[in-house]
């Protein structure tokens, strides 16, 4: 049993394999936060409370003339609203009578095998021979019968505890809802280190790592959508922690659209931290009677650094996320057509490129943007998924036809969620898109957001794409999303439902998920978001692969990809060699590094073949073979980052580990050329110590305590930005 309730001193107890979480009911009702860190027994730690009054702080009328007990002092599972504890609150409603007051109780609880589902919103799942438990437990405010039903998902050997929240409006009359964190957590003390995960286009996910102080620290996203601004992903650590040691907490949510991550550190430095839906213009109106879901906060431990920490969220998004057949397969190479012809193609010049591309060892052709309605640039067609004839004569069929001949799977790009005013689509409906009434919308790449808090709207979209996908044809796609939402406004709904706006789209965006991807299962989908502004454990429900980044540079790529495998697992990572000098960059690096950098990844071209010679063709097909002996390694071991691209470090390197330690890749980029001046180790991790492992570039035998210990010499005299891989196998 990984979830115990003591019905003496009401604490509930939560264990995985490494890890610990206590809860109590106190004596007036309220929910305490005891623990959550190293594993500890079942035992009451309630003592851990200090018995001191705090001055100023209000005490709730149950504690009668006791002055210790205060909300604000008391460390808190779900924080109450405008009743003395002035740290975040979990929840903020407005009640019927115009107050804002709730204060949750505890009410009931249930405990049960396997893992509980949200019914509108993604979650993670557990397989039937799974160790997985649920812990329902629901507080209730005595006054207004606001209650919510707090859910734990408990992963025993995951070491992973997911949590969410159910509200219900047990009050006779409508409640607003403005905000609602699904999971806070209390740590009596502490002095940590928040991590997130930073960016922009073409600069995903780079790690900002700062000291905790007084006051709030706040990550987040009001941009629609998760972005590339700041991913839902948050660690929280000690002031030491490194890839080996220390503690570090991780915080994901399982969302697509606005989120807000706080951690408050308060006068007596408690830490609170809490996650959820951004509560800028959120205003969700709860009838009597009525649910709303919070989006699921998937969490995790370990004592032992961030690798731990990163194996843990790997593991879990590889096993427990999304249920498409493909993420137990090997991916195909791709190759997309959009680097090198972005909307200039024909279906001579697609065939072409099929033709040699099976030179480069490409076992896919991907057709992207510029296939359908009129559109030949940015202006225009989005909307209209209709072939466009004039290129593709005979439309998707045809060419799809012509590229299996070849002996290649075929490929297609879609942009769903939005229209181009320049479009059949926005001329027969000006009324699909968000736009405020009397003013004219902001364009962001000339185009629109779609609307897909209608449910009209949703039904369209998954009848245009599916009519498509139903021929049978399109073995891939790529789902893209290239701006993001502003102008936030249904006119499908009445004034007052327009705070649920942000939200509702996302659930638009679910459903179509659930009615085109769900139903074609034997389709291998990649999400995109203007390269990885839609990075998130949502879409690794939908999506086994996520386009990383626009960015194609692969030293850009170390960072982006460093940054992105602390929560994701390398098998999710779009990445692809490009040409060069890079056409974002303009910086030039040999193939290899572009191949063994897209090795991080699920490895592809987005280059025109034809404008390569036999000697590069032949090059880059060698890259394509390697990556095909290794991809399952790439998919299923353990992944170690071997230094830091942020480092003053001569290279960049990381590892993969198969579970079973028999085999091994390492992958290294040289990034300064001090290579030359001064000797450098690379050293390795997660070998067996007393193995001897064969390096089969070096033909040499080592033990895995010297790998480990000492490293691998870097001796090659090699400028800048040169690659090294090394395969070893367990003698
Ligand atoms: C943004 C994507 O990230 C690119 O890979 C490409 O698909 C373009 N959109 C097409 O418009």
């Amino acid at each position: 049993m990984s979830i115990t309730y003591n019905q003496e001193n009401q604490v509930f107890s939560i264990q995985t394999a490494n890890s610990s979480y206590q809860m109590k009911v106190s004596r007036h009702g309220h929910l305490l936060h005891l623990y959550y860190g190293k594993k500890i027994s079942d035992e009451d730690v309630s003592w851990l409370i200090p018995n001191v009054v705090r001055s100023h702080e209000s005490n709730p009328p149950e504690a009668q003339r006791d002055r210790v007990y205060s909300l604000c002092a008391l460390p808190q599972e779900f924080s109450s609203n405008d009743a003395g504890d002035y740290r975040i609150p979990s929840l903020e409603v407005v009640n019927a009578d115009g107050s804002y007051a709730f204060v949750g109780k505890y009410r009931s609880h249930k405990i049960y095998q396997g893992k509980y589902r949200l019914s509108l919103l993604p979650t993670l799942y557990a397989k039937e021979e799974e160790n997985a438990e649920t812990l329902e437990i629901i507080l209730e405010d005595e006054i207004t019968h606001v209650s919510v039903k707090l859910l734990y998902g408990v992963f025993y050997d995951r070491d992973v505890i997911t949590r969410a929240v159910v509200l219900r409006n047990g009050a006779d009359s409508p409640i607003y809802l403005k905000r609602i964190m699904s999971a806070s957590l209390d740590f009596m003390e502490g002095n940590y280190d928040l991590i997130g995960f930073f960016g922009h286009h073409y600069f995903e996910r780079q790690m900002d790592r700062r000291p905790l102080s007084h006051g709030i620290s706040e990550l987040g996203s009001f941009r629609g959508v998760s972005g590339h601004f700041h991913n839902p992903f948050a660690i929280l650590c000690d002031r030491n922690a490194g890839e080996d040691s220390g503690s570090a907490y991780g915080f994901l949510l399982m969302y697509s659209g606005n989120f807000v991550f706080d951690a408050e550190v308060d006068g007596y430095s408690q830490t609170r931290v809490a996650m959820g839906i951004h509560p800028k213009q959120f205003d969700f109106f709860v009838d009597s009677g009525e649910c709303f879901e919070a989006p699921e906060v998937v969490m995790a431990f370990s004592e032992q650094g961030f690798s731990k920490l990163s194996h843990c969220y790997h593991d879990i998004f590889r096993e427990n996320a999304c249920e498409s057949r493909f993420v137990n397969e090997d991916r195909p190479i791709v190759i997309n057509s959009w680097e090198p012809f972005r909307f200039d193609f024909d279906s001579e010049k697609l065939l072409k490129t099929a033709e040699i591309s099976k030179k480069l060892g490409a076992d896919m052709f991907v057709l992207d943007d510029g296939w359908f309605g009129a559109r030949d640039d940015e202006t225009a067609g989005l909307g209209d998924w209709v072939a466009n004839e004039k290129k593709l004569p005979g439309g998707i069929e045809a060419l799809a036809q012509k590229i299996h001949a070849l002996g290649m799977q075929f490929g297609l790009w879609f942009e769903p969620e939005m229209v181009n005013e320049d479009s059949d689509l926005y001329r027969a409906h000006p009324d699909w898109c968000l736009r405020v009434p009397k003013r004219a919308p902001s364009r962001s790449r000339h185009q629109l957001c779609l609307d897909l808090s209608r449910p009209d709207v949703c039904e369209h979209l998954i009848e245009a794409v599916n009519s498509i996908l139903d021929t049978g044809c399109v073995d891939y796609v790529k789902w893209d999303y290239n701006r993001y939402v502003c102008d936030v406004y249904s006119q499908y709904y009445a004034p007052e439902k327009q705070g649920e706006i942000y939200h509702r789209y996302i659930l638009g965006l679910y459903r179509i998920l659930d009615g085109i991807i769900k139903t074609h299962p034997d389709i291998l989908f990649e999400g995109c978001s203007g390269g990885g502004g839609r990075f998130d454990g949502a879409m690794l429900t939908y999506f086994p692969q996520i386009w990383c980044s626009d960015n194609t540079d692969a030293p850009s790529r170390l960072t982006i990809q460093y940054g992105t495998s602390f929560a994701y697992p390398v098998i999710s990572m779009g990445a692809h060699v490009s040409v060069c000098p890079n056409k974002k960059t303009g910086r030039s690096v040999p193939w290899k590094t572009r191949a063994v950098t897209a090795m991080h990844g699920t490895f592809g071209y987005e280059l025109d073949p034809a404008k390569m010679s036999e000697e590069e063709l032949a090059e880059c097909a060698a890259y394509s073979d390697f990556y095909r002996r290794h991809r399952k390694l790439i998919r299923q071991g353990d992944y170690y980052r071997l230094s830091s691209p942020y480092d003053d470090s001569i290279f960049t390197a990381w590892q993969f580990v198969s579970k079973d330690k028999a085999e091994s890749l390492v992958c290294v980029v040289t990034e300064s050329i001090s290579i030359m001046d001064k000797n450098s180790y690379v050293r390795l991790r997660g070998l067996e110590k007393e193995a001897f492992y064969e390096v089969a570039q070096t033909g040499k035998v080592h033990s895995g305590a010297a790998l480990m210990n000492i490293g691998i010499l870097l001796s090659d005299s090699q400028p800048q930005y040169s690659a090294f891989v090394y395969e070893l196998k367990k003698v």
